[in-house]
């Protein structure tokens, strides 16, 4: 019976460094060694590092991989016929935008079939800045994916993925995400009819949990509710599709056998999973709420201290007991540029409009807040201690402009009456 570990958290930053192991076969992870010149079982070493080799030891995501076949052993690449949907940028804008969710496929469609690019920061050659993708799919992949451009992180609304990665398998339904490392190999399988979700590429270091500051050693998403997969391996002999994004293309050869082929594994750089429910959300009990920077899950920093490539926010179910405060978001302008998404429920600035597998894109220094239905609902309202709840919205929020696709722009699903939402905004100013 194949020996595997259960499911480990992955302690992000931790004082003694980083170190997952798993084994599909007893005794074919090496003891004490990287690279034997004969590993157990015959297997080939490999090296996967997510990090330049001299980066600093907090920095450092690198794997070792012990497979049937290197992953050397590929012909050459060709580039597919089959593009990705939307990865032409369209011309860049102020303006506020909003969209309704765009439709599940008619077509076959696969996971990769069903990316439209939405948004990026600007080129994929660039180690920084995020690139922003709706999918939505019908059936199952029959071949294996790596993304050479960027970190993954999968965010679905509706159906159940399963994601069968080198490293092993990783179940998430709705309200879970999955982080994929930069270059990792794997397919996803739904396990129900339809597909659809959010997909941020990070371009730039790799997500991680924030620091924590005033709040201590705990809350927010704690490192021991992020899960790795157990080894898992393929020995299957026949040929097998491999597809690689690549400086924005889509690339292709045929394996003669499965790339999912790792039988022991060790290191750090490797798939997680989290769900988003056990978020330990923190706030205000006396007045006023926090900037939303509280609901951090996960952060991509720059080289300069709190200003992040990537946050990724999430706005769960939660209690509001402040005292005479306007609870929902403020009205704000800021620096940061915010792609927003819904994966259940209502979120609590917009009284309509903002629907589940919906986006909104609110650029820097746009002016942004609650719609003028909710406004007036709000300054209204008997303050009570009061739960929003089967909610769940999020932010992929970067310091670069993101610039939407010409797909994005022209779509159907655009709303063209999005700045509607606050033009009845009465004006309450009274000198008297
Ligand atoms: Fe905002």
């Amino acid at each position: 019976m194949p020996h595997a570990h259960v499911p480990k958290a992955l302690q992000y930053l931790s004082g003694f460094g980083n170190e997952f192991s798993s084994e599909a076969l007893p005794g074919a992870l090496p003891v004490g060694q990287n690279s034997p010149q004969r590993t157990p079982f015959g297997l080939y070493t490999e090296q996967f590092s997510g990090t330049a080799f001299t980066q600093p030891r907090s920095e450092m995501r690198r794997s070792w991989l012990y497979r049937i076949h290197p992953s050397a052993q590929h012909p050459a690449f060709a580039r597919l016929s089959r593009q990705l949907l939307g990865m032409q940028a369209g011309r860049v804008t102020p303006n506020r935008l909003r969209w309704d969710p765009l439709p599940m496929p008619d077509e076959d469609t696969d996971f990769i079939d069903g990316w439209v690019a939405m948004a990026a920061t600007g080129a994929a050659d660039q180690p920084a800045g995020i690139s922003l993708y709706h999918y939505a799919a019908n059936r199952s992949m029959d071949r294996v994916f790596f993304d050479a451009d960027g970190e993954l992180l999968v965010v679905p609304q509706a159906g159940r993925l399963r994601l069968v990665t080198e490293f092993g398998v990783l179940e998430i339904e709705p309200l879970e995400i999955a982080v994929l490392p930069r270059g990792l190999k794997f397919r996803v399988e739904l396990l129900d009819v339809h597909a659809r979700g959010y997909i941020a590429e990070n371009h730039a270091a790799a997500l991680r949990l924030p620091d924590l500051g005033p709040i201590g050693s705990n809350g927010l998403a704690n490192p021991r509710d992020f899960q790795v997969p157990v080894a898992r391996y393929e020995d299957i002999r026949e040929p097998v599709a491999l597809v690689q994004k690549f400086l924005g293309e889509l690339w292709g050869c045929e394996l003669p056998h499965s790339p999912l082929d790792v039988v022991a594994w060790h290191g750090n750089n490797l798939p997680c999973k989290y769900d988003l429910r056990r978020f330990n959300t923190l706030g205000s009990i006396s007045f006023d709420h926090p900037d939303p920077s509280i609901f951090t899950v996960l952060t991509s920093p720059s080289g300069t201290p709190g200003l992040a490539e990537m946050d990724f926010v999430i706005f769960p179910s939660r209690w509001l007991v402040a005292e005479n405060t306007f609870r929902p978001p403020w009205f704000h302008r800021n620096l940061m540029n915010e792609y927003m998404g819904l994966i259940q429920g209502a979120y609590d600035a917009k009284a309509q409009g903002f629907v589940p597998g919906g986006a909104s894109l609110h650029s820097c220094m746009s002016a942004h807040g609650p719609d003028a239905q909710t406004c007036a609902r709000a300054m209204a309202a008997e303050l009570q201690p009061y739960k929003i709840d089967h909610t769940m919205a999020f932010m992929f929020e970067t310091r670069q402009v993101l610039r939407p696709s010409v797909f994005a722009l022209d779509c159907p699903q655009r709303q063209a009456d999005y700045d509607g939402c606050w033009t009845s905004l009465p004006v309450t100013f009274n000198p008297q």
